[in-house]
């Protein structure tokens, strides 16, 4: 690649606008929602079937274990609208116990990942209305018109609240509040936990986990020029016991210039990029976010060994 300027489609000119901001500030960073293209969200649903990644197997278990409960939460001929639906694998386990629900909209970001999976659900739940929606949901989205006057129940799960800074979070769960006819949601957490249990699930053994985060430079190269060497950029995961959160970092290996449509970006030597960042629960923390949105928690569902959490809202 040559990072020179060339012709970019609109997806590629909100990828460039994001990387020149978040790339020129002080303390660089790229935005998590970058990560999630075809490529990336095949490597994803490959992070939650990691050994130390527990978040995934442990939620579904909790779905498992309470499925009649929380689908029982969608009233007849209701819908289910998923945020950040990716493979849809979990959900599987609410429309497997939902015959009496009238529709699911999956939300993604990832468009041909979305159709691809919203085909795989049509063949396997034939009576069932599927309204895939493409869409970002850290803004404001509109839901489809052939579910506006549903009763509807959100389901957020993988914990993908906490990859939110705390106001987008808040900001989320308030816009989906406001709803046409919400009458609920199911929101899936992960608790604190000890540090060295956290840092396993974002930094793998076989490191799956830093394939995934490089892949925003690898979007960068291809999809506008840029000139990153994956070889000069290491992946590092930090748990900040202040924030409560792991911190998903992509660190400069050596001095370096990167060329970006016609701009060069300088990086010091171990200078980082901060990718992502995945907030860990208490009861008391979760409580004061939704209640911040005008949720107050309804249940709180967990496993065995208080991993993660489920939590059912209901509007205040
Ligand atoms: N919601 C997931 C989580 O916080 C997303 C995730 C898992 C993730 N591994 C990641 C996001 C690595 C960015 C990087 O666990």
């Amino acid at each position: 690649m040559d990072g020179n300027p060339r012709y970019l489609d609109p997806t590629a000119t909100a990828l460039l606008d994001d990387a020149l901001h978040g790339l020129t500030r002080p303390e660089k960073v790229l935005s998590p929602k970058w990560l999630y293209d075809q490529r990336g969200s095949a490597l994803f649903e490959q992070i939650t079937t990691l050994p130390e990644y527990y978040l995934t197997r442990t939620e579904a278990g909790i779905l498992r274990a309470n499925s009649d409960l929380l689908a029982g939460l969608v009233p007849e001929d209701g819908a289910l609208v998923e945020l950040g639906s990716g493979a849809s694998v979990k959900t599987r386990i609410l429309l497997d116990a939902g015959g009496h629900f009238g529709a699911y909209v999956p939300v993604d970001i990832s468009e041909g990942f979305l159709h691809d999976t919203a085909d795989g659900l049509r063949q396997r739940y034939p009576d069932l209305a599927i309204h895939p929606k493409v869409g970002d949901f850290t803004g404001p989205l509109t839901l489809p018109h052939a579910v506006a006057d549903l009763p509807k129940i959100g389901f957020f799960p993988g914990s993908t609240i906490g990859n939110l800074a705390p106001d987008a979070a808040r900001d989320l769960l308030a816009h989906a509040r406001k709803w046409p006819a919400m009458e609920g949601f199911i929101l899936g957490a992960d608790l604190v936990k000890s540090a060295d249990t956290l840092v396993a699930a974002y930094d793998d053994a076989q490191a799956v986990t830093a394939a995934f985060i490089s892949n925003i430079l690898v979007r960068l190269n291809s999809e506008l020029g840029a000139d990153f060497d994956l070889d000069h950029f290491r992946y590092e995961a930090l748990w900040n016991d202040r924030l409560a959160r792991i911190d998903m970092r992509l660190i400069s290996a050596r001095r370096q210039i990167v060329h970006l449509q016609g701009h060069e970006i300088a990086f010091a030597k171990d200078e980082p990029i901060h990718v992502s960042a995945a907030r860990k629960f208490t009861d008391q923390s979760l409580s004061a976010l939704v209640g911040a949105a005008g949720w107050s928690v309804n249940t709180v569902l967990t496993d065995p060994d208080g991993l993660f959490a489920i939590a059912v809202l209901r509007p205040n």
